[in-house]
């Protein structure tokens, strides 16, 4: 090697890292931490959505940065293909008041369904006013998982209120939407072929639910949620049916409810089938209303099985998205 060559290397190889933003490899996920992007910047994606494009997940969440316009609401989006590293793709929504709600008016926990008929992300959002009671959803349209997605209309599903939506996705595609209408309970909806629409009513379970979510595992379908009171965590429960008209089971806890779901609300479940095993995920936020851009978010992969449904305590864990399976990891930072 060129003997001038030789000597620059170690500062080539140290200005390579810096032009990366040191920018270190998750290999494990600590719940309820800061969870850094591959920026190193705290994952922004609070109430959010995951679905999975070929091997790429995409998570949708709201923006809660400092320092945003407060004249808009801000979607993110993140890539990953471990779930654990995740890349900011931007923001794919950053949409002025559509509905002339007022100047607190309120875009929460987005989810985004891709369309495979007319090549379309559809994202879904609970669009509010202040007081929260307009209780509609609202849809903007994408041909790409990353945006920008436009705003098209908002509506009351089948004509009922909506407040926190959930998405869920059966193993067959069939899309659905999960969503809390004050009055009456939790709805789980189909939406229509072109997803522009709730089209079909599953199940009304006659339980005062939020933060909806739900998975299909062998055989049976959980659905879980959290009970309404706002940004303060309470315990979470779940019920399981064979089919989603029901019969759905008394809800029970999830958690030890002492805890109030370790501090946490529920917003996804997210099924990873790999080939030696199926894990499947608990997401949820730790809602920080003083200051909400430093949100956390506790994923803990569960206990699941012949109905029943627990998730343990959180811990750092790993996972391999291709086996499917998990572990939990000793955390050297935690001693
Ligand atoms: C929670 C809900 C959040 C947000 C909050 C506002 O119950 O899950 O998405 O709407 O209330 O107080």
């Amino acid at each position: 090697m060129h003997i001038l060559l030789k000597q620059l290397l170690p500062t080539v190889s140290l200005m390579a890292i810096v032009a990366s933003g040191f920018t270190q490899k998750q290999t494990v996920i600590r719940p309820g931490e800061v969870w850094p992007d591959t920026d190193g910047k705290h994952i922004q994606a609070h109430g959010g959505g995951i679905i999975k494009m070929g091997k790429t997940y995409y998570w949708y969440g709201e923006e809660r940065s400092r320092g945003l316009d407060t004249n808009f609401r801000y979607v993110s989006c993140y890539s990953s293909r471990d779930l654990m590293n995740w890349k900011f793709m931007g923001d794919v929504v950053k949409m002025a008041d559509p509905e002339n709600l007022g100047r607190r008016w309120v875009l929460e926990r987005p989810k985004v369904f891709f369309n495979k008929k007319t090549k379309k992300y559809v994202m879904y959002f609970h669009l509010d006013n202040s007081s929260y009671k307009v209780a509609r959803v609202g849809i903007a349209v994408s041909d790409r998982p990353v945006g920008p997605f436009t705003y098209v209309k908002s509506f009351r599903p089948l004509d009922h209120e909506s407040r926190d939506i959930g998405q869920f996705i059966d193993d067959d595609g069939t899309a659905y939407l999960v969503f809390e209408d004050r009055p009456f309970g939790f709805r789980i909806a189909k939406l229509s072929e072109d997803y522009m629409n709730v089209e079909k009513e599953m199940s009304l379970i006659k339980a005062h639910m939020e933060g909806g979510a739900i998975v299909h595992y062998k055989g049976l379908y959980y659905s879980i949620g959290s009970a309404l009171t706002g940004w303060k965590a309470n315990p979470n429960k779940y019920s399981t049916a064979p089919t989603l008209q029901g019969p759905w089971t008394e809800f029970k806890d999830i958690a030890p409810p002492e805890t109030n779901t370790y501090g946490s609300q529920s917003t996804m479940l997210i099924k990873v089938a790999g080939k030696k095993s199926t894990t499947i995920i608990f997401m949820a936020d730790v809602w920080k209303p003083g200051t909400q851009w430093d949100s956390r978010y506790i994923w803990m992969p569960i206990e699941i099985g012949d109905g029943k449904l627990w998730v343990p305590e959180p811990k750092p864990w790993t996972i391999n998205v291709k086996t499917g399976e998990w572990k939990y990891v000793q955390d050297a930072a935690l001693k």
